[in-house]
């Protein structure tokens, strides 16, 4: 007798799925409860937040190992795997995800001429830019070329960190 086995969903494909789930039960509150849907779009805002920041922070621990793999070796292969699915199938969807719920916020917040949203907008830009230079250094490594010591990732691995204390303490203490 065989037996059939449906092989389980990878963490990256459920991660995905949720990222699609929370946009359209966001979405769908949007149309069923009009203005009371504030708090249901900034509640999917910090989850795809949650999902951005994870991988914003575990990809340069990735490079940091990646660094140590012979070029060429199943190790190295498996990392580059790891990697480019961290970036496009968390990563990308979830910085998409967080820039357009955050700005719908801020949308019907009307706080784009507020201090404390044009300070966490110059710091969310800084993390979009680290975001894109990550993604170059995914290509990098993809293809072998990647030129950086491992002590560069694990200085570069702390500006996220960073980033995105400045970020939460202006979006919630709102200081100025
Ligand atoms: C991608 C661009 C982003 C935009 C345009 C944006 C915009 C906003 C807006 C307008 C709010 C509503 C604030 C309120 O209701 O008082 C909000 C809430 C929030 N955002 Fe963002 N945000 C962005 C990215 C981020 C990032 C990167 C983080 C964290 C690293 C973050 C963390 C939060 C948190 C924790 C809240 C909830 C604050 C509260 O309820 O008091 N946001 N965001």
């Amino acid at each position: 007798m065989t037996t059939t086995t449906t092989p389980a969903a990878s963490p990256a494909k459920r991660a995905a799925i949720s990222l699609v789930l929370t946009v359209a039960v966001t979405l769908a509150a949007a149309v069923i409860l009009g203005e009371g849907a504030y708090l249901w779009i900034k509640a999917a805002h910090v989850i795809a937040i949650i999902s951005w920041m994870a991988g914003m922070l575990y990809l340069p621990r990735l490079f940091i190992y990646h660094c140590d793999a012979e070029k060429g070796s199943v190790q190295s292969e498996t990392f580059k795997v790891m990697e480019r699915r961290l970036l496009t199938i968390i990563l990308n969807p979830a910085m998409v995800i967080a820039w357009g719920l955050g700005l719908w916020l801020a949308w019907i917040g009307q706080f784009y001429s507020s201090p404390w949203f044009i300070a966490k907008l110059a710091l969310v830009l800084a993390l979009s830019a680290v975001h894109g230079y990550f993604s170059a250094a995914v290509r990098a490594f993809n293809e072998d070329r990647n030129d950086k010591s491992p002590r560069h990732w694990r200085i570069v691995n702390e500006i996220p960190t960073v980033l995105m204390i400045g970020i939460v303490i202006l979006v919630i203490v709102k200081p100025f």
